[in-house]
C-alpha cells in the first residue's frame, strides 16, 4: 500500500519537528509538504526553525518551508494534514478541513459538538462524530487530540472508570517545551515554579469530561458527570508533564484491586495493534519514588503513561503520572490518531 501524503502546519515549532521524527519512519504516512508563518515561507527547514529539536531531521532540512495559508486547499498532494498550529489558527483549520482531513494538535475546535476529541485507548467510539461534519462538508473533517495534560489523567482515569468515579482532583508540574519555542523566558523559569498556566485549568477539567463522555445515537456526546478540580504549575524541566492525581471512587476497591486495573488496563482490541500504540497505555512502577522524567520519560518510547506512588489517604486513592508531552502529549498521540482514523476507514 503507498503512504499517505501528509501535511505538516507548523513545521518549524516544537511538536511539528517531532512530527517529522516520527513520520519520517512511519509506514503509513509520508510529510508531503512543510507549512507555517509567513516569517517561515519561503525558507527551507533548517533557515526558518530558530529552534531544532536534538532529533535527527536532517533529512527535511533542505525542504522549502511554505505560508500556511488558505491556498492549500489548491494542493492536490496532500490526502490529510496535521496541524500543530497556535489555537488563534482555528479559523484556517476549518477552511482547509472543507477539503483535507485535519488533526489537530491546537485547542481551538476541542469542545466543538460535532468534533471528536480522541485518545485511541479511550473514546475510539467518538469518532462517530465526524458523520454529522460530513454532512456539511464535502470531503474534510476535523478530529481533534486533547491537551497535553488531559491525555495522561485521562488515560488512568479510563483504566479506574469501573470503580465509578465521583472526583478527581489534580496538580500539575509541566515541563518548559510544553510552551513551545521561545516559550517562558529563562529567567522567569531557572530555579523556579510558576503556579499558573494560561487557560491550562479550564482545558483539562472541560475536555476530560468530553473524553470520559458517552455518545449517544443521535450523534453527540453526553460529558461524563465526575467532578473535577485541576490546577497547573510550570517547572523547570524541559520535557516531561508530572501530575499528582487524587481521586474517589463511589466504591470503595482495595488498593490491590486498583493497581491492578491499571496495570492490566490495555484499552479496546482494535487501537492495540496500531503501529504506534505502545504494548501498555500505562506503565505502573510500584515504588514510592517514581515516576521521575529523568528516568521514565522514554518508557513505551514516549507513549506511556507512567504511574507510581498509589496510596489511600482521606478516602481519596492518590497517584502520580508523567507523560512525554511531546510525544504521547503531542505528535506521537496525533499519529496514533491518524492511524485509528485510517483503520477504521475515514482516510
Ligand atoms: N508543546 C507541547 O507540549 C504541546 C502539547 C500539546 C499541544 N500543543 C499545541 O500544539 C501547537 C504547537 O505547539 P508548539 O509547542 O509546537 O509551538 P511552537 O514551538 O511555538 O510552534 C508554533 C508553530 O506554529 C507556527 N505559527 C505560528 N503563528 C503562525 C501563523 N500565524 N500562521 C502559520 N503558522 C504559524 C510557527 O511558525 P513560525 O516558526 O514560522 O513562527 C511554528 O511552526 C499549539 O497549539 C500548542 O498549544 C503543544
Amino acid at each position: 500500500m503507498s503512504r499517505l501524503r501528509a501535511a505538516i502546519l507548523g513545521a518549524t515549532g516544537i511538536v511539528g519537528q517531532k512530527y517529522l521524527r516520527i513520520l519520517s519512519r512511519h509506514p503509513e504516512f509520508e510529510v508531503s509538504a512543510l507549512f507555517a508563518s509567513s516569517h517561515s515561507g519561503g525558507k527551507n527547514l533548517n533557515e526558518a526553525s530558530n529552534f531544532m529539536l536534538p532529533d535527527d531531521i536532517a533529512e527535511f532540512g533542505e525542504i522549502r518551508v511554505e505560508e500556511a495559508s488558505d491556498r492549500i486547499l489548491e494542493r492536490n498532494d496532500i490526502d490529510l494534514i496535521f496541524s500543530a498550529l497556535p489555537s488563534s489558527m482555528g479559523g484556517l483549520e476549518e477552511i482547509l478541513s472543507r477539503k483535507f482531513p485535519v488533526i489537530t494538535k491546537s485547542s481551538s475546535h476541542r469542545l466543538d459538538p460535532d468534533v471528536p476529541l480522541i485518545i485511541p485507548e479511550v473514546n475510539p467510539g467518538h469518532l462517530l462524530l465526524i458523520e454529522e461534519q460530513k454532512k456539511g462538508r464535502k470531503k474534510g473533517f476535523i478530529s481533534a487530540d486533547p491537551n497535553c495534560s488531559t491525555t495522561q489523567l485521562a488515560i488512568p482515569l479510563k483504566a479506574l472508570e469501573p470503580f465509578g468515579i465521583e472526583t478527581v482532583i489534580v496538580s500539575t508540574m509541566q515541563a518548559l517545551s510544553g510552551a513551545g519555542y521561545p516559550g517562558v523566558s529563562a529567567l522567569d523559569a531557572s530555579g523556579n515554579v510558576i503556579p499558573y498556566i494560561e487557560g491550562e485549568e479550564k482545558k483539562i477539567e472541560k475536555e476530560s469530561l468530553k473524553i470520559l463522555g458517552k455518545i449517544g445515537t443521535g450523534v453527540e456526546i453526553t460529558p461524563s458527570d465526575l467532578n473535577i478540580t485541576a490546577k497547573c504549575a510550570r517547572v523547570p524541566v524541559p520535557d516531561g508533564h508530572m501530575e499528582n492525581v487524587f481521586v474517589r471512587f463511589c466504591s470503595s476497591p482495595e488498593i490491590d484491586d486498583v493497581r491492578d486495573a491499571l496495570i492490566k488496563f490495555r484499552g479496546p482490541r482494535k487501537v492495540q495493534h496500531l503501529y504506534s500504540s505502545p504494548e501498555h497505555p500505562v506503565i505502573f512502577i510500584d515504588s514510592p519514588d517514581r515516576p521521575q522524567p529523568r528516568l521514565d520519560l522514554m518508557k513505551g518510547e514516549g507513549m506511556s503513561v507512567v504511574v507510581g506512588s498509589l496510596r489511600k489517604s482521606g478516602g481519596f486513592y492518590c497517584f502520580t503520572s508523567l507523560s512525554h508531552n511531546i510525544i504521547r502529549g503531542a505528535a506521537g498521540g496525533g499519529v496514533q490518531h491518524a492511524e485509528l482514523l485510517l483503520s477504521e476507514g475515514y482516510l
